[in-house]
């Protein structure tokens, strides 16, 4: 292993991201990039897999790039790019689709969730965790840091890395998640017994990234909690209450029993009002900076060219080794791996 370990996480540009989004992902990638090589992907390409608008997507991508910058990640360290601008992803999913099986993606959670949500399930949706397979193996990744409803996609990459090494010969280190010891899963406010989610929560279910302070106050205040009125940390008896002390403790970073200690002898309505407060100190500097970047497309698409570039070279000799491993001729002129190419974003 190298004497820094390559942090690889992947994040959709398409739906309107959370706090919860933070708390599993900006929020982690910020930590590891100091641990670690760290490669952050604006995974454009899982976007299409359900209905979404093509004329929503460039700018999509662009804010999901500026929030990125705006939560910590700093271009020089760490490598930030759009899936889309690496063909070797597109090529990864197919090569790797021969080792991932039918049975498994089926009984992907997610997969299920989403397919009975919609009309239209696209092929896409299925294979979906190909890609993302893909995504992490291209880059020998040993840390990928994800929210808790990323671990059954995280154990099918690492299953598909070790098929692949027992059939064509050792070629992809196993990757490890890194998942948050705290917030990992931060629930809905309005039904604290599921996931905050930019497509299943309601409008009050769930802070934005983009609140303003006064909605941000507003959701706190209206939260579900639960029977009696003892603040206490028990997601299992109390859901609400403990989803509040979990939000708070990210916000804030202290640990959630120095809160509950706090908060014992405090009433539900001081409680909510504090992690709300918490919130808007926690995301008001990230909006103004994110108002900043994000006013400067040019400076942003840079920085996208800039991050594509060094995600080609870091994969390219994964890839390569995947068509000699699997057998294909090499072709006369040598491969030509996702050259420049000449067209916006
Ligand atoms: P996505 O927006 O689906 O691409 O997710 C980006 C990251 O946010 C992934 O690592 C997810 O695991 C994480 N994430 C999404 N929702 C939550 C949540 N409610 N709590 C914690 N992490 C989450
Ligand atoms: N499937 C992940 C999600 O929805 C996003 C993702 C795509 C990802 N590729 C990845 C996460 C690679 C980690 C590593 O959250």
């Amino acid at each position: 292993m190298a004497d820094k370990p390559r942090v690889f996480s992947g994040i959709q540009p398409t739906g309107r991201k959370t706090l919860g989004n933070y708390s599993g992902g900006f929020r982690q990638y910020v930590q590891t990039q100091d641990a670690g090589d760290a490669f952050f992907c604006i995974v454009d390409l899982h976007s299409i897999t359900v209905e979404y608008d093509p004329a929503d997507l460039r700018s999509s991508t662009l804010d999901l790039a500026a929030t990125l910058f705006a939560t910590g990640l700093d271009a020089e360290r760490s490598t930030v790019f759009c899936q889309s601008h690496v063909t070797a992803h597109a090529e990864a999913a197919w090569l790797l689709s021969a080792v991932a099986s039918y049975g498994q993606l089926g009984r992907m959670t997610q997969f299920k969730e989403k397919s009975d949500r919609h009309d239209f399930v696209s092929a896409g949706l299925f294979t979906y965790p190909v890609l993302m397979a893909g995504d992490i193996l291209l880059y020998q990744t040993d840390l990928v840091p994800i929210g808790d409803d990323q671990r059954q996609h995280l154990e099918l990459a690492r299953d598909i890395a070790e098929r692949f090494n027992f059939r064509y010969g050792e070629t992809f280190r196993v990757p490890d998640g890194q998942f948050p010891s705290v917030g990992g899963r931060i629930m809905d406010l309005q039904d604290p017994t599921s996931k905050m989610s930019t497509t299943l929560s309601s409008e009050q279910g769930a802070i934005y990234m983009n609140d303003p302070p006064d909605a941000i106050r507003k959701k706190f205040k209206s939260a579900v909690t639960d029977s009696g009125r003892e603040v206490r940390y028990d997601p299992a008896e109390k859901p609400g209450v403990s989803n509040l002390l979990e939000i708070m403790s990210v916000a804030t970073g202290e640990p959630i029993d120095a809160l509950a200690k706090r908060f014992a002898s405090a009433g539900y309505g001081d409680l909510k009002e504090a992690v709300g407060e918490s919130v808007v100190e926690l995301l008001t500097p990230i909006q103004e900076r994110f108002k900043q970047l994000r006013a400067d497309e040019r400076a942003l698409q840079h920085l996208l060219a800039m991050g594509a570039e060094k995600a080609r070279r870091a994969s390219e000799p994964t890839l390569e080794q995947m068509y000699e491993r699997m057998g294909f001729a090499k072709p006369e002129a040598g491969r030509h791996f996702g050259a420049a190419r000449p067209r916006g974003l």
